[in-house]
């Protein structure tokens, strides 16, 4: 089954509320969340207590993408906020082990991103606990960017991890340049959880979008 969830990155943000509702009519799974603190991505977003005001809005889940330095700091405020996934970055994570475990124990599902460059191997101790691995397939900070094809490999070498460490209920979630001409690649890659921002925020019908993707 493929979940598809846009990200309200590339949204009208001073109608966020309507946006939101909007993709959960057109038919999305789950909203994703882009956290940037302007030092670990050269952009800034928004934080728990935006997300916190926009939980009313839909009983869809909440996937939230911290692409931040400290992902620490963030965890209380985001399980106060009422979000389901809490994905951290490998390179933001000096304690990788130790934030995972965090996430875990406020109740939350715990995911590991990894930038482009980063190799899947990082992930090998911590891939029989993870909920879900994100493979970046743009360099993180921007929607609207270029799928670098890479990203391909590295969807079947965490399929690859997850299989040998027995862990068959964590998902692969693949973000950045996701759309109608790439979304297949992906999923057949064994991607089930597709990012999305521009491909449905900027098209005019988004349930049309979300459906052509799905
Ligand atoms: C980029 C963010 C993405 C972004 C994707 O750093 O993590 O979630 O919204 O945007 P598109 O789908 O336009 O590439
Ligand atoms: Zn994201």
């Amino acid at each position: 089954m493929i979940t598809i969830c846009p990200s309200i990155l590339s949204a009208d943000f001073s109608r966020l509320a309507e946006e939101i509702h909007n993709v959960d009519a057109g038919g999305a799974d789950c909203i994703h969340l882009d956290l940037m603190d302007a030092h670990f991505v050269p952009n800034l977003t928004f934080g728990p207590a935006v997300i916190k005001a926009l939980r009313p809005c839909t009983k869809l889940p909440f996937d939230a993408h911290l692409m931040v330095e400290h992902p620490e700091t963030y965890i209380d405020g985001l399980a106060a906020a009422g979000v389901q996934y809490i994905t951290v970055h490998q390179e933001a994570c000096v304690h990788l082990d130790r934030v995972l475990q965090q996430i875990r124990e406020a109740g939350i599902k715990c995911g590991v991103a990894l930038n482009p460059a980063t190799p899947v191997a990082t992930l090998s101790c911590v891939a029989a606990d993870l909920d879900m691995i994100l493979i970046m397939s743009v360099n993180p900070g921007f929607g609207g960017q270029k799928f670098i094809p890479y990203a391909l490999d590295k969807i079947l070498e965490a399929k690859e991890l997850l299989a040998a460490c027995g862990n068959t209920r964590a998902v692969i979630e693949v973000d950045g340049g996701v759309n109608q001409e790439t979304a297949q690649a992906v999923k057949d890659a064994g991607a089930t959880f597709l990012v999305a921002g521009s491909a449905v925020f900027g098209a005019k019908n988004r349930s049309a979008a979300i459906a052509s993707l799905r």
